[in-house]
């Protein structure tokens, strides 16, 4: 279920790290963003144990922004942007891509050639949703927990 961007803007607001690149809307831009993550969660943040779910989440996110972008047929070079937010308690992972139109979860179908990728981001992700972007297109972002600490219990 997507949460509302207005839940959450507070906290992505003030993270202790962000780190953005921007990527030709082309399939290469898949591939490039796992890198990105590597590089940004693991190699920079040292969230390592992050890094499975990761990339699968950023996958889904920059696979349906190039396809999204492919079939809104802009003139010229359209682009796709990744951001990570590395938050207190969670890393964010923000794609932005230059079609309004907001994604639309499918009803799970075994039958079916796709629907699944919407899926797969909410049962990783803690939380996930999407927002239109100032300047045009929109933001779809995803959350994965970075610690979890039980309360405190009797020593
Ligand atoms: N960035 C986006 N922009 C516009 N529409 C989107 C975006 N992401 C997803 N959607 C819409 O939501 C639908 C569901 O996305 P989802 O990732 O679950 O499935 P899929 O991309 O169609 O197939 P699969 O991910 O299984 O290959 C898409 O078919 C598309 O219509
Ligand atoms: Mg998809």
């Amino acid at each position: 279920m997507q949460t509302p961007y207005a839940a959450v803007a507070a906290e992505h607001e003030h993270p202790y790290g962000v780190m953005q690149m921007v990527f030709a809307a082309h399939p290469t831009a898949v591939g490039c963003s796992r890198t990105f993550a590597r590089y940004a969660a693991g190699r920079c943040w040292g969230r390592e144990h992050l890094l499975d779910d990761l990339e699968v989440l950023v996958s889904e996110l920059v696979t349906n922004a190039v396809k999204a972008t492919a079939a809104s047929r802009a003139p010229g070079l359209s682009k796709v942007a990744v951001r990570f937010l590395l938050l207190p308690s969670s890393l964010v992972t923000q794609v932005w891509d230059p079609v309004p139109a907001q994604p639309v979860v499918q009803p799970l179908d075994p039958a079916a050639d796709g629907g699944r990728g919407l899926h797969i981001v909410d049962a990783l992700a803690s939380r996930w949703g999407a927002f239109p972007a100032t300047g045009g297109g929109k933001v779809v972002w995803c959350e994965t927990p970075t610690i979890h600490i039980g309360p405190l219990e009797a020593p």
